[in-house]
């Protein structure tokens, strides 16, 4: 490990100090889940009749549920034959070893975090998660489990049967997925806004992993971590906003590499 690297989380460890890791879809690509920038990324392969970024929004869902739902069906199958890699072992071993002095906030909707272990009071899934949907109407603020409806790809039609089986128990309107689209806000109640924030005003090192810093929350969780010069170590093979801030503080760094090789050091250093 780079001598300075491991001088910076010595220091952390020495004072017990709170760490919050900020995870996107990098941690996830060694299972094989493509990112959404990538060469192959979500938002650059899509689907057929739409633009990517165009099917992740409530209008679209509004105009054409049915449409929006085949691509979330198609997605989510991805992420269930997905498993977790090392990246998210190493979390959930630095998650068991701090305990209350750990966070871990979250972009990925895949669930991999918490199949691997992660305590869920401890875990902000700041974009949602695939293993909710909800009342597209809110009749209820109450989550309900996603149904299975299997493992489908990207030509899979959505039939009638998958209509009924995707409508609210408790008014017969459409669920939705649980998820943030472009067009909507963070929030605490659905997504953990307040408390992500919360956590990084607390934290004594911000550990990012795997995200080209594209998105709102993400972004203020790194000035946080700037305005109160902390720690912030990034991990990511290639340069983004993360890396860049934390090359500009006293005490970050930018480690060069994929989750799977630099966490399982990086976590045995804080332990
Ligand atoms: N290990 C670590 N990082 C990796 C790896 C890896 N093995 N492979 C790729 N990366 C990095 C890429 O270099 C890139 O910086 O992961 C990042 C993935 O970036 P994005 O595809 O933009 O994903 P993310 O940052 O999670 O996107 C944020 O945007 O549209 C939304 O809601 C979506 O949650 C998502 C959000």
């Amino acid at each position: 490990m780079d001598p300075r690297l491991a001088e910076i989380l010595a220091e952390v460890k020495a004072r017990r100090g709170r760490v919050l890791a900020l995870t996107g879809a990098g941690i996830s690509a060694e299972s094989g889940i493509p990112t959404f920038r990538g060469k192959e990324g979500f938002w650059v392969v899509g689907s057929r009749n739409y633009m990517p970024q165009e099917m992740a929004t409530l209008e679209m869902f509004e105009r054409n549920p049915a449409e929006v739902w085949r691509w979330y069906l198609y997605r989510f199958g991805v992420c269930l034959r997905a498993e977790p890699n090392e990246g998210h072992r190493a979390l959930v071993a630095l998650d068991r070893a701090l305990g209350e002095r750990f966070h871990l906030v979250t972009q990925n909707i895949d669930g991999l975090h918490l199949r691997a272990g992660a305590s869920r009071e401890r875990t902000y899934c700041i974009h949602g998660d695939a293993a909710y949907v909800r009342c597209a109407d809110e009749c209820t603020l109450d989550l309900v489990a996603m149904p299975d409806m299997g493992v489908r790809d990207g030509e899979t039609p959505f039939t009638a049967a998958d209509r009924r089986t995707l409508s609210c128990p408790r008014c017969g309107g459409w669920l939705r997925p649980h998820v943030l689209w472009f067009d909507e806000y963070y929030d605490e109640h659905w997504y953990k806004m307040q408390s992500a924030l919360r956590a990084a005003d607390r934290a004594d090192l911000v550990l990012v992993v795997g995200t080209s810093g594209a998105t709102n929350l993400p972004s203020q969780i790194g000035d946080i971590a700037w305005r109160r010069a902390i720690a912030m170590v990034d991990v990511n093979p290639e340069d983004n906003p993360f890396a860049a801030r934390a090359r500009s503080m006293a005490r970050g760094f930018a480690a060069r590499g994929s989750a799977s090789e630099q966490l399982p050091a990086i976590v045995s250093a804080l332990c």
